[in-house]
């Protein structure tokens, strides 16, 4: 363990929204912290803040009242640089914008102590660019804490080309030792959830634009079958689909138009239109006063159901038959749920009527992935073009039978939680492959950054990692886009029959 010691000094540049952030979190460590703004007075304004935030949890009796004054006793805002001389660690939270990140580290080399750990917030540039043509570069890391710092546990220790794999050691025990869940990476686009988290909202987005479904009955699908917190729509509508698509933007162009990445063009007319979200009074939602939230789309059918047959193993979709309210008979197969004229299976990210030709099957119904089949309330749906209309009821009513609700999609490649899971894990595969970090801390990342409800990698493992690549290369076949291709670790692992959670 070598966590800075609690008595040493931080120094945090940049009184904005994440510099005060990490301020609180520091001095509520133990740390006498600086704070620093080139806006005069902003630093003092901010530890104000930082004081009635503490006093709301005082309020509400989560905090001792001592425990405020002491926290906001360690905090001091300074005017002038050069009272940062004598710290330790000194975190950079300025304007996003290489060129003035470059010049406040010169300068902070300038006046600091050899042993002085520099450190950036960035979300988007480069650590080995801003640590270029210092005279040390090996101990300027990336810091990247998440917003609001003082709530979301997952901090990213980013190491540049040059960066000191002793030091990043430090900041990963230090914000351990802040009681934050830190992971390492190393500096390239997007850092680990940045890049990972992308097919989230492209694979909704591309859903939307293709009319497989609309932005309700999408988000409610992640949500209430997805497990996920939120949906692509409404979450982006809270972050802003101005900052959403520029990351995305700058990930897409970082990455050489990697179409993994590719924006959306009805993201873009949003942005376009000034319609960033939350924040303008509308973005996919309509947030002005009494404007009504659109309801998810669901069908639902009045067939009456006594029996079902499963032939042979549905994986992981065999955690739905508890749930089901008919009696049930097994038999060997290929993975099928028959009822009545209805043949129903988990989408291995076919075409219903294309898998329904290929392999020979009539009216079938395809299921789309759960995060707990167990637990779900929703799950979406899409039938062969052959379905007879009594199938159609007999499937649906099976489903209702286990308490789901049941939205039907166009017949569309993966459906919406299995391709955009397929997705997730194919792109964090590659961050595997690429030596950015290790798939334990690309789940947690995931996990403690965006709240996923569980790592992409593990999940993936969950389902299997032969289907999720077969998924992959059905989606890539139906576009024929080099989007979908599987990244050449899921292969190998396939070929290997080992897993991610198997590394060394
Ligand atoms: P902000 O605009 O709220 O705050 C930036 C602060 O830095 C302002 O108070 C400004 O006066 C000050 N500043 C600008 N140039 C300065 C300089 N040369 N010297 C001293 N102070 C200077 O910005 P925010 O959102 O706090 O972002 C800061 C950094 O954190 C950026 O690098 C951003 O990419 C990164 N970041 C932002 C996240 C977010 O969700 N807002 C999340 C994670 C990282």
């Amino acid at each position: 363990m070598s966590a800075l010691d609690r008595n040493a000094k931080i120094a945090v540049i940049g009184a904005g929204a994440m510099g005060a952030g990490i301020a609180q979190v520091a001095a509520q460590a133990g740390h006498p912290v600086l704070l620093l703004d080139n806006r005069p007075g902003a630093a003092a304004q901010a530890i104000d803040g930082i004081d009635r935030q503490l006093g709301k949890r005082v309020e509400k009796g989560k905090l001792a009242a001592d425990e405020r004054g002491a926290i906001v006793a360690r905090l001091h805002a300074v005017e002038a640089i050069e009272t940062l001389a004598d710290c330790t660690l000194i975190i950079e939270a300025i304007v996003e914008n290489l060129e003035v990140k470059r010049g406040l580290f010169k300068q902070l080399e300038g006046l600091c102590g050899d042993d002085c750990i520099l450190a950036s917030n960035t979300s988007s540039l480069s650590i080995t660019s801003i640590a270029a043509g210092l005279q040390r570069p090996e101990r300027l890391l990336g810091l990247h804490f998440f917003n609001p710092a003082p709530v979301m546990p997952l901090v990213e220790i980013v190491s540049g080309l040059a960066s000191d794999p002793a030091l990043a050691q430090t900041l990963f025990d230090t914000a351990r030792a802040w009681g934050k869940q830190p992971v390492h990476t190393r500096s390239t686009p997007g850092f680990i959830v940045n890049r990972v988290a992308r097919p989230f909202y492209a694979e909704s987005l591309r859903l939307l634009q293709e009319g497989a479904a609309d932005c309700a009955t999408l988000d409610a699908l992640m949500r209430e079958a997805g497990g996920f917190a939120m949906g692509a729509f409404e979450l982006t509508d809270l972050i802003g689909h101005d900052v959403n698509y520029a990351v995305t933007c700058s990930v897409f162009d970082a990455y050489y138009g990697d179409t993994r990445f590719q924006p959306s063009l009805i993201q873009k007319e949003l942005v376009d239109a000034g319609r960033f979200g939350r924040k303008s009074g509308r973005g996919f939602y309509d947030y002005s006063e009494g404007a009504q939230r659109p309801q998810p789309q669901q069908i639902s059918s009045d067939a009456s159901v006594d029996s079902c047959v499963v032939e042979g193993d549905l994986g992981v979709l065999n955690d739905l038959l508890p749930r089901l309210k008919t009696s049930v008979i097994t038999r060997d197969g290929k993975g099928l749920l028959r009822v009545g004229d209805a043949v129903l299976a988990l989408s291995d990210g076919r075409m219903a009527s294309q898998r329904a030709k290929e392999d020979g099957l009539r009216n079938l119904i395809l299921i789309d992935l759960a995060f707990d089949y167990a637990s779900a309330k929703r799950i979406a749906i899409s039938c062969s073009a052959d379905i007879s209309t009594d199938a159609r009821e007999q499937g649906i009513a099976l489903l209702q039978s286990a308490g789901l609700q049941v939205s039907l999609l166009s017949d569309t490649p993966g459906l919406a939680v299995l391709r955009t899971v397929a997705m997730l894990a194919n792109v964090a595969a590659d961050t595997v492959l690429h030596d950015v970090a290790s798939a334990a801390d690309i789940d947690l990342a995931m996990r403690a950054g965006v709240n996923y409800p569980q790592g992409p990698l593990a999940w993936a493992e969950r389902i299997g990692l032969a289907p999720i690549t077969q998924v992959l290369d059905h989606l890539q076949a139906s576009y024929g886009e080099e989007r979908y291709r599987p990244s050449l670790l899921l292969r190998r692992k396939v070929a290997e029959g080992s897993t991610f959670h198997d590394q060394p």
